[in-house]
């Protein structure tokens, strides 16, 4: 087997890159501190992914950073949770801004705390014109809960016979994800030594393809971004075909 590259091939980078963020936990805990300690190093290992994915060329960088299922959590951690992203999305912004970064959310936004809403509202509503990088926020989001929406959104429109059932297909459904204006990821990565997609973007990664490292999120940088990136560019993507006719 010839060594992996060490430089990226800039005619291959991942359009879009989703992220399960993972480990900000067990990370503050191997230190002696507590979880909290964790996700507010999350938020710097955020803030250089971020630039790294740019400074790549990837056009979009989807984060999950709050599911429907991280409600379980103990009150102070989601309460703690909430604060940190309202005080994420106000300090960053002017560097969001400065960057060209153009914030968007998907999940049910108006299931958050009414402040978080306003602070992400402003976020999207300052940087919508922006054009380097598309930063997807997926908060308060599950794949379930999103296919649910969607199947009820389709329902109505053939009860109410503004669509036929034979029009109903895969890109019909893409279109009615909330993630209809955004092309599908090319690489999924998942930190801490986890194996699973825990609800996240379940039709959307059909044809992704997956990349999981044991490194907990505050110690995910730049170079592990690049490692992800050149492990993705080593791999036969076949989509179903075989390796002759691609
Ligand atoms: C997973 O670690 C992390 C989360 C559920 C939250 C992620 C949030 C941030 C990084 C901060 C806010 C984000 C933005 C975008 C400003 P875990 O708590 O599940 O860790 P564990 O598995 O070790 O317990």
């Amino acid at each position: 087997m010839s060594p992996e590259p060490k430089v990226l091939n800039n005619n291959k980078i991942p359009r879009h890159i989703a992220l399960i963020m993972d480990g900000n936990g067990r990370w503050a805990r191997q230190r002696g501190e507590q979880r909290l300690f964790g996700h507010t190093k999350g938020v710097d290992a955020v803030r250089e992914v971020l630039k790294a994915a740019k400074s790549f060329g990837v056009s979009f960088l989807t984060l999950y950073a709050f599911s429907t299922e991280n409600w379980n959590r103990p009150k102070a951690e989601v309460d703690a949770l909430m604060n940190l992203l309202v005080d994420s999305i106000t300090n960053e912004l002017p560097e969001l801004q400065k960057q060209g970064v153009k914030l968007i959310v998907i999940g049910d936004i108006k299931g958050l705390p009414v402040k978080c809403q306003e602070s992400l509202r402003s976020g999207m509503d300052t940087t919508k014109e922006n054009k380097e990088i598309t930063l997807v926020l997926a908060l308060n989001y599950s794949a379930k809960w999103e296919i649910t929406e969607c199947v009820r959104e389709i329902s109505l429109k053939v009860a109410k016979k503004e669509l036929l059932v034979n029009e109903i297909t895969p890109a019909l459904i893409s279109s009615h994800l909330t993630t209809r204006d955004i092309p599908d990821p090319e690489l999924l990565i998942r930190t801490s030594g986890e194996h699973r997609i825990s609800n996240f973007l379940l039709w959307q990664l059909a044809y992704a393809e997956f990349y999981f490292t044991d490194t907990h999120w505050p110690d995910f940088g730049k170079e592990e971004l690049k490692a992800a990136i050149l492990s993705y560019q080593s791999r036969e993507r076949r989509f179903g075909m075989v390796s002759e006719q691609l």
